[in-house]
């Protein structure tokens, strides 16, 4: 049930249950990050491989010292700069941070969200949250209370309706390797911004055979309908005489094609705007029973890179 009332959420959340979760990233489905059978709740409802590792949500710097070991002094720097905020970093794991969280890694992935209402909960509880996407494994990110309510319906007792996620997509995902960082997933944080802060940073090879974040997986993130991601969307349209395309784009609409449903995502051209709307407009083209959906590439730089890599996992057969 959708509700705005913390003890709803914090009673729930005690007696080992889970809930849907605002974040201003995307929604999750949260747990007791310390209590195994708690956390076995959250694999179950999602579909989710054993294998795939979740994120614990903190309420403050100071309780990273409940979760992880060491903290190198680049994660300080960018905890300093981005929390509370859409980043989440990879340290060593304290024992108390149950196997099936960090499923067997020796690092946790470790988050302080952006988030009033969230915040707020976290300060009331003992335990950090953990806390993946809400949504079943592989579909579209929730950036609403009502999308997670469709997607898990009855099988969440308690869905904590925070508004629409301000940022709209993942938070970055980053790790340490001696003095160099990496990231593993690209989102709500650029690059550049990173980068500003750290120095050059590695970006995790998508095409890499082993993937550390199944983030990083080749198909995620997508819709039911069949989706095409390119830079010329018109000749692309003309690929597919006879059928009913949704086309998403970025800032511009197609006068020539009024027969087409078309989503623009910024006529202003901000990527931050675009951020935003990107999964909620999916998952509203995805129910139009359309025959195709085509995505208009987003230039690659901040979050249009972030954006280009959802749009690319999407379109991933
Ligand atoms: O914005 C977000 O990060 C959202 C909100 C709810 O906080 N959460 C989220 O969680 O996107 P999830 O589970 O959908 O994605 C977390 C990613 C997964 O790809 C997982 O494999 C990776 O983080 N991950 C978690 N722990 C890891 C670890 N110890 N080592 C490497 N990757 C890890
Ligand atoms: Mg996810």
């Amino acid at each position: 049930m959708i509700t705005r009332d913390l003890n709803k959420a914090i009673e729930c959340l005690n007696s080992e249950g889970i809930i849907g979760l605002p974040t201003e990233t995307v929604y999750g489905i949260a747990a007791n990050g310390l209590n195994e059978s708690a956390v076995k709740k959250i694999f179950e409802i999602k579909k989710r491989p054993l294998t795939n590792p979740l994120i614990l949500h903190v309420s403050s710097i100071e309780r990273l010292e409940e979760i992880a070991d060491e903290v190198p002094p680049k994660a300080k720097t960018l905890a300093e700069r981005f929390w509370p905020g859409s980043l989440t970093m990879l340290l060593k794991k304290k024992a108390s941070v149950p196997d099936c969280v960090t499923a067997g890694h020796p690092t946790v992935a470790v988050r302080l969200p952006n988030h009033t209402m969230t915040l707020e909960l976290l300060t009331k509880l003992s335990f950090p949250l953990a806390a993946p996407s809400a949504n079943p494994f592989s579909r579209v990110s929730s950036t609403t209370a009502n999308m997670v309510e469709k997607y898990f319906g009855e099988n969440l007792p308690v869905i904590l309706d925070g508004g629409s996620c301000t940022v709209g997509i993942e938070s970055t995902i980053v790790g340490f390797y001696g003095d160099e960082v990496m990231i593993h997933r690209l989102g709500g944080i650029s690059v550049e911004q990173i980068e500003e802060v750290v120095g050059k940073v590695k970006i995790f090879d998508i095409n890499d055979s082993a993937p550390i974040a199944p983030g990083m997986l080749k198909k995620h993130y997508s819709p039911i309908t069949n989706f095409i991601c390119t830079e010329d969307v018109i000749s692309e349209i003309h690929r597919h005489p006879n059928n009913k395309i949704g086309l998403l784009l970025f800032k511009n609409a197609l006068q020539d094609f009024p027969e087409h449903v078309q989503v623009i995502l910024s006529e202003k051209g901000d990527l931050s705007e675009a951020t935003r709307k990107l999964y909620q407009v999916m998952s509203s083209l995805d129910e139009m029973n359309l025959d195709l959906i085509i995505a208009e590439k987003f230039p690659n730089y901040g979050l249009g890179k972030s954006l280009n890599d959802k749009l690319k996992r999407a379109a991933s057969k």
